[in-house]
């Protein structure tokens, strides 16, 4: 069988159906397209955002998590604090002839059979060397490659007309939200636990953009952090979601060279150690409702955990949820970093801005500590009116540091401020402490809208009959209901005008139709996922009823047109069943 007799695959299925009936399509056609990039049409544009409502309903609603916006780009500052600039690389090669630009570890695995992970271990010289050994050679024009070397895969910018002011655009939205730590703590009321989500552009430079929806250079991600005392990481959610289960590959397994999915539940993977933070362990048993709730079966559905040399740099540990898809098997959808406090503390170190919160106990603690004490007397004439400052900010250093400052340098400078060996006594007392300060700790679930689109896509596509219908989840359909005269003639375009008026000004998504046959219309809205269909007839203009379709069964109640808000609330709340809408309402 060659290439074009074979049926295609659900991947090229549904990028040609959302091409033809516009959920989304390569961006810049008109200029020979840019892979990477992608434009979503009406449907798809909704459709996402549906997604994302979801989310929002879950965490944001339901969850009480704060939401931000913040801005893309960023000074390079912030992600040398964070440490993209120096870990968020990919490796490459170019081919000598084409000049075409390959990741490594593709490269490896498709040619070399190198699994993924295997590759993301290998030095320069080690990717060299393989390349040679296995006669790899360009999959474009067949040319040799040059030396292998990391790229950054953030977009590079400069902010203004001055060419020395360095900009990045945010590869991850985590960001905008750590640099806002201060603000934020103070809207959750200066108390921990507390979450913050942000849904937004992300950008990165990817090298090989080239598995369509799944891998852009520009694309929505939803990052939630959730930051909690790592004195107190219990989750008060734990008992809600304690006998959840969740399939997980072990790292311990992945090392041996197995996959195996092991389900516990998440009192189990905690009680086994398998994952470190409750509040991870909680997020992943949401995410696994939530695409749930996108039509993605439970058992279509695993954690990974990254092993050592895959994990982000910020990680301590690490799962990919991943789905199963036709064309590539596993592929992640969302990220689960146990992130502990790094991002906090390099920005407290690279800001000078203190990232710690202040914890009172209920009462105050009497303790023998090692404590700067300021001398008043010697400080007074130096420092004159800024002396009572110098003082606290001096009771508050760390004297271990202070100690060793004086012991290297012979003085100790605070901001611009030196201290000298006689202002201070380093001494051990009792002191009451009426608290304590720290950096907290953070739990990221990351979600690519993107992917889930591509997911909720994929599973809802199905063939009846020989006709494609998109069953979408009825609360993420991007048209809720189609509204449909029987006949283009005799008053019932008129009276179903009325009724698709209605059902907008009810807040419904309600589309009119009257164009073709009344088959042709169902077909067309099966195909893009509307739910429900309202078509209005004879027997409407006499006894003000109408028929209500089913685009799953292509089963048919009648049912009242003035408790038809009411009834439609209802079904698309998950709180009525189709039948239910042949039937009176009951409240
Ligand atoms: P990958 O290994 O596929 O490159 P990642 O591990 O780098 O992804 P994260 O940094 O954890 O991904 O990002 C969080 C989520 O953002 C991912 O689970 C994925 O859904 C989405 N995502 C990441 N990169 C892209 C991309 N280039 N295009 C579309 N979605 C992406
Ligand atoms: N959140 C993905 C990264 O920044 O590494």
């Amino acid at each position: 069988m060659t290439d074009e007799t074979k049926t295609p695959d659900k991947f090229t299925i549904i990028n040609e159906l959302a091409r033809r009936r516009g959920f989304f399509w390569q961006s810049y056609e008109i200029y020979g397209g840019a892979s990477g990039f992608v434009t979503y049409g009406s449907l798809g544009a909704r459709l996402k955002q549906n997604i994302e409502k979801k989310l929002r309903e879950l965490f944001v609603n339901k969850l009480g998590i704060l939401e931000i916006d913040s801005p893309i780009i960023a000074p390079s500052k912030v992600f040398e604090a964070s440490g993209h600039v120096d870990h968020f690389k990919e490796l490459m090669v170019e081919c000598l002839k084409c000049k075409r630009q390959f990741r490594a570890d593709n490269l490896l695995r498709e040619f070399a059979k190198i699994g993924e992970s295997e590759a993301e271990k290998l030095s320069l010289k080690e990717v060299k060397e393989a390349i040679e050994k296995h006669e790899i050679r360009c999959p474009e024009c067949g040319g040799t490659f040059g030396e292998p070397k990391y790229f950054l895969i953030m977009f590079k910018t400069t902010i203004g007309p001055y060419s020395d002011a360095v900009g990045y655009g945010r590869p991850e939205a985590a960001q905008g939200i750590f640099v806002e730590f201060r603000h934020l703590y103070e809207m959750a009321r200066e108390k921990l636990p507390f979450g913050v989500i942000q849904i937004g552009h992300a950008l990165r430079n990817e090298i090989s953009p080239r598995q369509g929806l799944i891998r852009w250079r520009e694309f929505t991600i939803a990052d939630l952090e959730f930051f909690f005392d790592p004195e107190e990481p219990n989750c008060y959610l734990l008992k809600d979601f304690e006998n959840e289960t969740l399939p997980l590959v072990l790292a311990e397994n992945k090392l041996r060279g197995s996959e195996e999915i092991v389900k516990v539940t998440v009192k189990e993977a905690l009680t086994k150690g398998y994952i470190k933070a409750e509040w991870q362990a909680v997020f992943m048993a949401l995410a696994k409702k939530l695409l749930v709730d996108f039509g993605v079966p439970a058992e279509k559905q695993r954690f990974i955990e990254k092993l050592p040399w895959e994990k982000a740099h910020y990680a301590v540990q690490s799962f990919d949820q991943e789905i199963c898809v036709e064309r590539w098997g596993w592929f992640e959808v969302s990220g689960h970093a146990y992130r502990t406090d790094y991002d906090l503390k390099r920005h407290m170190q690279f800001s000078g801005v203190d990232m710690r919160v202040f914890k009172e106990y209920e009462k105050p603690v009497e303790r023998k500590r090692t404590v700067v004490k300021p001398l008043m007397a010697k400080l007074g004439p130096v420092f004159k009116e800024d002396a009572a400052n110098v003082a606290e900010m001096l009771s508050e250093a760390d004297p271990e540091e202070v100690e060793a400052s004086i012991k290297k340098n012979g003085y100790y400078m605070l901001g611009k401020c030196k201290v000298l060996p006689e202002y201070i006594e380093i001494a051990c007392q009792k002191v009451k402490e009426r608290g304590r300060k720290f950096v907290p700790h953070v739990v990221e679930p990351s979600f690519g809208s993107d992917r889930l689109v591509y997911v909720t896509l994929e599973y809802a596509y199905r063939v009846k009959d020989g006709r494609a219908i998109l069953s979408f989840p009825r609360d993420v359909a991007p048209i809720q209901v189609g509204v449909y005269p029987l006949v283009s003639k005799n008053g019932l375009p008129e009276r179903t005008l009325q009724i698709h008026k209605t059902l907008l000004d009810e807040g419904f998504m309600a589309e009119y139709d009257e164009a073709g046959s009344i088959g042709r219309r169902y077909a067309r809205a099966d195909e893009i996922g509307v739910p429900l269909g309202i078509t209005v007839d004879y027997d409407t203009l006499k006894d003000n009823t109408v028929t209500v379709r089913d685009r799953d069964s292509w089963k048919q109640v009648r049912s009242r047109v003035e408790e038809l808000p009411q009834l439609l609330r209802k079904y698309f709340r998950w709180k009525a069943d189709f039948e239910d809408l042949g039937k009176p309402f009951k409240g």
